[in-house]
């Protein structure tokens, strides 16, 4: 493992290599320990580079077997080869040069999942950002791009199998029971692309016509026995490669398109060009051992990653401080994708709560950085959900200032103009300017200045003047190395809502503050003025989430329910409805402080009711609705001096007093959405699921609720309804013997599959109260259990860290204690994890001062362990900075 050099790379220090890598051709001969790597490199020195400079490639942990230039070995005298680097210190003055070095590396026991590794007896590589350099020696850096011929050498017993990007152009047999296969990628590529899987997978074919009428050959490679598996996945493939031929006019470049799924892999999947590898998390589904949420990932992962042929791939990034280009980008792609395959408002709500809880706490605690950040220490730790979810909004803030047309417009020069190469987040804006002529140089910020803006906005009617008039105002708190902020433009889409429920018409404002419904915040303040209005109307703003700032709007309680039910924006209607019951969880908690027992407004606890039974919403809609803000977003929004039990105890009293005053109507509601018909993953029937399921949450609690949630446990047909019962047990009910029946009963079926089992085990560390944390500690030595692979970690240690308020947040400090001590046990094999993992502690300073205390010694824990690799101490120091 490296240790920390604490180096800083910094964007402004970006220069170009002073040499290239036209061609790269490789041989792997694989073998668990000693895989022999060969690569012949044709270096060629960039023009304007002196003669003689020294060429310097990357390594990480590389052991040297052999060096050549244009055939002849290098004397001990001409270079330097440490694990970390290989320096030539004269090139060939004639320019142009086949180096050729021969590294070993040793697949099974790289635990760190990056570089070639073995997984369940697969060979498998994960490149991106810097893991080519653990393979060979390289100019492992996203802008040189080259054309990779490989070939692959395995016993045909252990691999069958032979994959890697491009083209398969040649196989063959070797001697002594080993095979080769050679593939071809046409298309130049940076080496963070690059990948090779060689193994025995049993696979499920398929083909794609694309639109210019060239065959496409699929396949999705699983565990032998997985075939049937690949289905959904497969099916989601083909739908993707359609969409992006319809919506964007892209179309797929290679002969072959191939997936390979794998189950130890360090995050969703990865892009490799034309040899996508998947955790298997995000390929294998069916009902019944797939939820519909798992069904919904699928579907969109396995859209995001073929989007990146185009974005990422064909058009890559200059440098990692770009990563925001491929990354915000195809986020906004594949969000599309699944609104227009599934319910677009009910997508876009679930999208706003993912960003809301898992950006906002990032952009409002000390990890914040820009979308577009300038300075990193571990690359590794910046794919993170402002690069990723806040980048994808910001190019949907550039869709909306545009409109539909001039962005399609954009996005056809940004194709045109960049295709092959790598871009910045510059070249990326400059073509939205040139389509539309705008100025997007104020809106820019949103690349480069961390922190969520907050916007206040306060509304006034004039009856006699007919005037209805918005004041709105702007400010960006302080960030981690950013204290003072410019100015941002807030695109706010809005409506002045009638008491028709239908936006009213209006007069005034000027075209460049407000322009086709969006009112275009730019200063520090604006006062908006609408004209000839009749009636005052309820000001709906920020609908759709047009702009990811934190609003708060001093509006009546009587427009909110309005809003409620009427807003024509149904995100909005959303809004409304869970903003009413923010408020509401907010001031229970802070009565709660004097320990009486908290109450809900009557209209609020009667609107889940109406909201519940109205069939002219969509189910999906409606159980989002109902589905209370969590513990951790009404942490956020109280921000400071936090204690969870008091949080946990509000919201169970008001699930409690929905369900017990609105006890028929939910009972005959959920009675009338069982259903008996064949399985179907699609989105209607994943809503109605997705309500009879929260309804059940709620009537658990009544008398009865055991027996209820038990039942609905026994009959389930599909894992959706299986996992959520089991859920709905062991949070509300953990100590009754039909929740003990159901775990086993759960545990005696499932055991050996460990994706399922994963969910057996979220379940059980999520359960609140102080006594999960033993549970944990006992679910570790479970057998099933390894902290050695990721999902495992996650389904467990993660879901406990960021899924549980109250366990977690013991006010004796011992979850935080047991969960560094794991952190610091998964660093030595895998660092990427343990670093995304101790993210969990980030929002440490908003705790009450004698939990906020006991973190910071949890974190302190860390930070005095020896040898902390890189990314574990970047994510330490900047926590407790
Ligand atoms: N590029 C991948 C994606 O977003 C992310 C990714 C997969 C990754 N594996 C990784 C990033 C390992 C860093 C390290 O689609
Ligand atoms: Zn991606």
């Amino acid at each position: 493992m490296r240790t920390d050099t604490g180096q800083v790379f910094r964007l402004e220090d970006y220069r170009p290599s002073d040499y290239l890598i036209p061609k790269t051709d490789l041989t792997f001969r694989l073998h668990p320990e000693a895989t022999v790597v060969t690569a012949e490199l044709t270096v060629v020195r960039r023009e304007g580079t002196q003669a003689r400079t020294p060429l310097i490639l990357d390594g990480d942990g590389l052991v040297l077997q052999r060096i050549e230039i244009d055939g002849v070995a290098l004397a001990v005298s001409e270079y330097v080869a440490t694990p970390e680097q290989l320096t030539i210190s004269s090139p060939p003055v004639a320019g142009e040069f086949r180096l050729v070095v021969e590294t070993l590396v040793s697949p099974s026991t790289n635990s760190a999942l990056m570089g070639l590794y073995r997984t369940s007896g697969v060979y498998c590589t994960q490149c991106e950002a810097e893991g080519f350099r653990r393979i060979t020696y390289f100019l492992d850096r996203p802008d040189v791009l080259s054309i990779y011929t490989v070939r692959l050498e395995a016993l045909k017993s252990e691999a069958p199998l032979l994959l890697s990007n491009g083209n398969r152009e040649e196989t063959g047999k070797l001697k002594g029971g080993w095979h080769y296969a050679i593939w071809h990628d046409p298309f130049p590529k940076p080496s963070y692309l690059f990948a090779l899987v060689a193994g025995d997978l049993g696979f499920m074919a398929d083909e794609f016509v694309t639109a210019s009428g060239r065959k496409v050959d699929l396949g999705i490679y699983v565990e032998h026995g997985k075939e049937r598996l690949a289905g959904y996945a497969m099916d989601a493939l083909k739908r993707s490669m359609k969409w992006d031929e319809e919506v964007y006019g892209r179309e797929y470049d290679l002969d072959i398109f191939n997936i390979v799924a794998v189950s130890d892999f360090n995050m969703g999947a990865m892009e490799n060009k034309g040899l996508n590898i998947f955790n298997d998390k995000y390929v294998l589904a069916d009902e019944n051992t797939a939820t519909d949420a798992d069904f919904a990932n699928i579907e969109a992962i396995i859209a995001h990653e073929y989007f990146h042929n185009w974005t990422g791939n064909r058009i890559t990034c200059r440098d990692w401080f770009q990563l925001c280009l491929k990354e915000g980008l195809t986020v906004f792609r594949d969000h599309e994708f699944s609104a227009d395959q599934r319910s677009r408002p009910v997508k876009r709500i679930a999208e706003v709560r993912t960003l809301r809880s898992h950006q906002f706490p990032e952009d409002q605690g000390p990890l914040a950085h820009p979308v577009r950040p300038r300075r990193y220490r571990e690359i590794n730790n910046f794919y993170t959900a402002t690069v990723y979810e806040k980048g994808s909004e910001v190019v949907r803030m550039i869709r909306t200032i545009l409109g539909a047309d001039d962005f399609r417009r954009g996005m056809d020069l940004y194709f045109e103009r960049h295709d092959g190469e790598a871009a910045t987040i510059e070249d990326f804006l400059k073509v939205f300017e040139d389509v539309s002529g705008r100025d997007l140089s104020q809106f820019a910020l949103w690349y480069h200045q961390a922190g969520t803006p907050n916007v206040t906005v306060s509304t006034s009617y004039n009856a006699a003047a007919r005037e209805f008039v918005v004041e709105i105002e702007q400010s960006v708190p302080a960030t981690p190395s950013e204290a003072r902020k410019r100015l941002m433009h807030i695109p706010l889409a809005f409506g002045l809502v009638g008491r028709d429920g239908k936006d009213m018409a209006y007069e005034g404002p000027d075209g460049a503050t407000v322009e086709n419904g969006v009112i275009h915040l730019k200063k520090r303040r604006h006062v908006v003025r609408f004209g000839n209005i009749a009636q005052r109307p309820a000001l709906s703003i920020n609908r759709g989430f047009s702009a990811p700032v934190t609003l708060s709007v001093e509006q009546r309680k009587e427009d909110r329910f309005f809003l409620a039910r009427h807003d024509s924006d149904a995100f909005s209607r959303w809004q409304a409805y869970n903003t009413l019951l923010t408020d509401a969880l907010i001031s229970a908690s802070r009565k709660g402080l004097g320990g009486k027992t908290p109450e809900f407004p009557e209209k609020l606890v009667e609107l889940a009711g109406a909201i519940a039974g109205d069939e002219t919403l969509e189910h999906a809609f409606r159980a989002l609705a109902l589905a209370l803000p969590g513990e951790a977003d009404i942490a956020r929004e109280i921000g400071k001096n936090i204690d969870p039990d008091v949080i946990f105890a509000s919201r169970q009293v008001l699930a409690e007093t929905i369900a017990r005053s609105n006890e028929d109507a939910l009972r005959s509601l959920y009675g009338s959405l069982a259903f008996k018909g064949r399985f179907s993953p699609d989105a209607a029937s994943a809503g109605r699921r997705a309500l009879r399921n929260t309804l059940l949450d709620y009537l658990a609690i009544l008398p009865g609720g055991v027996a209820l949630a038990h039942a609905h446990f026994a009959k389930a047909t599909n894992m959706t309804d299986r996992a959520a019962a089991l859920a709905v047990l062991t949070h509300r009910h953990p100590r009754a013997h039909e929740t003990i029946d159901a775990l086993k009963t759960f545990e005696r079926r499932f055991r050996s599959d460990q994706l399922v089992m994963d969910k057996w085990l979220t379940i059980q560390a999520t359960a609140p109260g102080a006594a999960t944390l033993d549970k944990v500690r006992a679910l570790t030595e479970y057998a099933g259990f390894t902290m050695h692979n990721p999902n495992r970690v996650r389904a467990l240690i993660g879901a406990f860290a960021t899924a549980n308020q109250t366990a977690f947040n013991r006010p004796d400090g011992a979850g935080y204690e047991f969960f560094a001590r794991a952190v610091l046990e998964i660093e030595p094999r895998n660092p990427q994890l343990a670093a995304r993992l101790a993210t969990a502690l980030r929002s440490w300073r908003s705790l009450e001062p004698g939990r906020r205390e006991k973190a910071r010694e949890a974190l302190l824990l860390i930070s005095r362990q020896d040898g902390l690799s890189p990314d574990l101490r970047d994510i330490v120091e900047r926590t407790l900075a």
